[in-house]
């Protein structure tokens, strides 16, 4: 889905207070056996964003556009229609997820980081940019949202201004929630509506920012985001400095047994993951540095007296090559710069045509 449309898709099906940016599936194993297969990480994993930025093959933009600094992932409200949000391509199957992040301030605005299925089993933490106190807990089982009343909060200091460590620790047993070294919440199986709601699909990783209080919300969602967000006070920015991520299973993939979305019924396919050999592979001139056998690293040292007569020759080339390279990327962010402005000539449309008329469905 293009970006705008899933704000737009999220604003039309804003029920009630969620993180709808984030939670939408493109094919439901509950009702077709024909949906893809979920590929798993199948491992362990840390990312570390503070001065990388996310590998595109294993982290998905959805939404928008994140920007990659020293501080970390940064996902910017700067305006009007901006919700910027990436998802893993990869799933687990029970496993550990530990964000280390800053959340945006703002009123209005959610930062959200969210576990989600195919079938919409859910797992949510959601940050309030007008609540300086308390961050919220909530989960999902089936995309059963005939209740609300799952949501509990919990005492956090400055999660605007301070990084914190938010943990799911999740097994078919139970949910656990933590704050750095704190679990605040458990969350038993048999609690879930007798497992029925209880999230246990294989899940994968979405981080996200989106205006709650966006004036063509529902009041409902706007009065549980804190109100209207105000856009010209901004830039408003959620952090993510660091994600580490474990998978229970070990596998290459995933998928649906049969249609009761029970955690019974998924089948694990033996391998490597993609994504794992994805995180294995060298990247950078200092990883197929390393990667290179010994005896290539001193035979490429001994030829260095050659490789002196070549830098000139070398010099020419590379910045040749770099303006080459340079006026692609201007290309590249003039088409992308387009893109958007498309986007958001469509949404206004939408939004003039009075397509978030929807108050009433509070
Ligand atoms: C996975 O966990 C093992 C042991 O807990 C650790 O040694 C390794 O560094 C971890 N790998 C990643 C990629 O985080
Ligand atoms: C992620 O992006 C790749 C292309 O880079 C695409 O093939 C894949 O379907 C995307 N996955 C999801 C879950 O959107
Ligand atoms: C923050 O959330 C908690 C829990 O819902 C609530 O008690 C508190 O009043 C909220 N603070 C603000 C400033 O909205
Ligand atoms: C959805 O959850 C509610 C409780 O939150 C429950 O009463 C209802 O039966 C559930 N619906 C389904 C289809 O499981
Ligand atoms: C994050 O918190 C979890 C739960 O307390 C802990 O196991 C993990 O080591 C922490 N991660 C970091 C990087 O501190
Ligand atoms: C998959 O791997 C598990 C554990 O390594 C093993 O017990 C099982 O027999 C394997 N299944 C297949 C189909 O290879």
């Amino acid at each position: 889905m293009a970006p705008f449309s899933i704000f737009i898709f999220s604003l039309l099906s804003a029920l009630l207070p969620t993180v709808l940016a984030q939670t939408w599936t493109s094919c439901n194993p509950l009702n077709t056996t024909n949906c893809p297969t979920n590929p798993a990480l199948g491992s362990n994993a840390t990312f570390k964003w503070n001065g990388t930025m996310a590998d595109s093959k294993i982290w998905n933009t959805t939404a928008g556009q994140v920007q990659w600094t020293d501080k970390g992932g940064e996902f910017i409200i700067n305006g009007r229609g901006d919700s910027p949000t990436i998802q893993s391509n990869f799933y687990i199957f029970f496993g550990v997820v530990s964000i280390i992040m800053q959340a945006a301030t703002g009123q209005g605005v959610v930062s959200s980081i969210v576990l989600e299925s195919d079938d919409l089993d859910e797992v949510d933490w959601e940050f309030l940019g007008g609540n300086t106190t308390h961050v919220e807990t909530n989960y999902f089982g089936k995309g059963n949202t005939t209740s609300y009343d799952r949501a509990i909060y919990y005492p956090v200091s400055t999660p605007q201004t301070t990084y914190h460590n938010y943990t799911v620790h999740w097994t078919s047993a139970a949910i656990e929630w933590w704050i750095d070294d704190n679990m605040v919440r458990t969350l038993k199986y048999e609690d879930a509506l007798g497992g029925k709601n209880f999230p246990q699909t294989p899940m994968n990783v979405r981080l996200g920012i989106w205006p709650g209080g966006d004036e063509a919300n529902s009041n409902g969602t706007i009065e549980w985001a804190g109100g209207l967000v105000d856009y010209h006070g901004g830039p408003y920015t959620m952090i993510v400095q660091q994600v580490y991520v474990q998978d229970f299973t070990s596998g290459k993939e995933y998928s649906y047994g049969d249609m009761t979305g029970s955690y019974q019924s998924i089948k694990v396919t033996n391998g490597t993951s993609k994504a794992l050999a994805e995180i294995n592979a060298p990247h950078g001139v200092s990883g197929h540095w390393n990667a290179l056998p010994k005896t290539a690293r001193i035979a490429i040292v001994a030829s260095a007296a050659g490789v002196a007569t070549l830098s000139l020759l070398a010099i020419i080339f590379c910045c040749i090559k770099q303006r080459r390279a340079g006026r692609r990327e201007h290309a590249e962010i003039e088409a992308q710069r387009e893109k958007e402005a498309a986007e958001l000539v469509e949404y206004k449309r939408q939004m003039a045509d009075g397509a978030f008329s929807q108050s009433s469905r509070y």
